[in-house]
């Protein structure tokens, strides 16, 4: 596996995971293929496709405070020179409304593909961990 890769992918799923963070629509849409799907807590169970019911989380007002998303124990599993896999378990630290940290901890495996030779987010499965 090329280490630069791995870097490199490890790079951008922090990125996204950023984006989500700071609701930055323009930049996460940036790293995702208009064709994204997924498997998330929020969608009940059904495989969403496309980019919009991503985009309603995003334009919701911000949460106050500082947040952090760490990848602990992340796997790159490169696949091909245009496919990889990125697992591991988010933590994510945060503030509540009463000033308290709170932290929580999910699974997420989210799936990689260059296309025009750039990297683009194509696919994720998020799970509450434990
Ligand atoms: N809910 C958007 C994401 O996890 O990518």
């Amino acid at each position: 596996m090329p280490p630069d890769t791995q870097a490199e992918l490890l790079a951008l799923n922090q990125e996204l995971l950023n984006a989500i963070l700071r609701r930055d629509w323009r930049r996460y849409a940036e790293l995702c293929h208009e064709s994204l799907t997924a498997f998330e807590p929020e969608s009940c169970g059904h495989l969403v496709a496309g980019l919009d019911f991503h985009r309603f989380y995003f334009e919701l007002p911000a949460s106050s405070g500082p947040a952090q998303a760490t990848m602990a124990s992340p796997q790159v599993r490169v696949l091909s020179d245009d496919a990889a896999v990125v697992c591991y378990v988010r933590l994510n630290q945060q503030l509540d409304a009463q000033g308290r940290t709170v932290e929580t901890a999910v699974q997420e495996t989210r799936v990689w593909q260059r296309i025009d030779g750039r990297w683009r987010h194509v696919h994720f499965h998020r799970s509450r961990a434990g």
